[in-house]
């Protein structure tokens, strides 16, 4: 069984950053990424353009075969029919480091029951075929709570200066509690716009601080451009940082 880490945090906290800086510098072979976020924005960091590549996200997957069974009225296999896209590699992408999953964007108003259950169902299924597992998620909570990831290795909260972040801890944990979410670790990491106050809060909080991760104009510029951060230097400080804190995690580096 791969292990499956989970990133998370507040929007714009750059937990997005943070799971394309762990995949280029983490050791693990095969590696699944899981992009939760309707925003989509991490094949980009990647370097990846899945409309180029012809892939399509789960969500828009599910749109393509409701709107066929409409139309044939035939019975709901939707779930088979999506399994078979999977399979015949309509929704994952591969490339050389690792494969990518996109959830995208909400198929119909208000629910993501359908394509949630569709990721869970992936996942117990391929999860055992990779290494490791890194998905990175939509701003908040709510992910943890429609459980797509029931069983998680590390968790790692991406956290900025605001005393909600603070706050942000404790209800991560209620909230994985409260719904029996497993994970064997809890890690905090400090975002781009830390001060050194609030890393001494946090080193008393008892909690494992891996660290925070550099300033790094080049990050903005990147993206902005939507430019891969594959092309960021090695020893930028976005990279040495991110570097820092997965060794300080116990990872083992390319
Ligand atoms: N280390 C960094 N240094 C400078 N800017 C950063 C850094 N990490 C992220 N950013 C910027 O912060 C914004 C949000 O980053 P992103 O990774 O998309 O966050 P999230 O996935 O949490 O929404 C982006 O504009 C990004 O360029
Ligand atoms: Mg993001």
């Amino acid at each position: 069984m791969g292990k499956i880490n989970v990133i998370t945090g507040r929007g714009g906290t750059g937990k997005s950053t943070f799971t394309t800086l762990f995949t280029r510098y983490v050791h693990a072979n095969p590696l699944l990424l899981i992009d939760l976020d309707p925003d989509e924005s991490l094949a980009k960091m990647l370097g990846v353009d899945l409309e180029k590549e012809s892939k399509c996200s789960v969500s828009d997957a599910l749109s393509k075969i409701i709107a066929k069974g409409k139309a044939s009225k035939g019975r709901d296999d939707t779930p088979d029919l999506l399994r078979r896209m999977m399979e015949q590699g309509e929704i994952i992408y591969r490339d050389k480091k690792f494969d990518l999953i996109t959830l995208g964007t909400k198929f119909s108003p208000g629910c993501y029951c359908l394509p949630d259950e569709m990721i869970k169902d992936t996942l117990r299924n391929i999860n055992k075929n990779y290494e490791l597992v890194l998905v990175d998620s939509p701003a908040g909570l709510e992910h943890l709570n429609r459980k797509v990831t029931p069983d998680i290795e590390d968790l790692f909260v991406i956290l900025d200066p605001s005393d909600k972040s603070a706050k942000h801890i404790e209800r991560i944990k209620y909230v994985t509690k409260g719904v029996n979410i497993t994970c064997k670790n809890f890690y905090l990491v400090g975002n781009y716009r830390f001060t050194d106050e609030i890393e001494d809060y946090l080193l008393k909080t008892g909690e494992k601080y891996l660290g925070r991760i550099a300033y790094d104009p080049l990050v903005r510029e990147h993206n902005l451009k939507g430019e891969s951060l594959f092309k960021l230097p090695e020893d930028s400080p976005s990279s040495t940082s991110v570097k820092n804190i997965l060794r300080e995690a116990g990872y083992v580096l390319v």
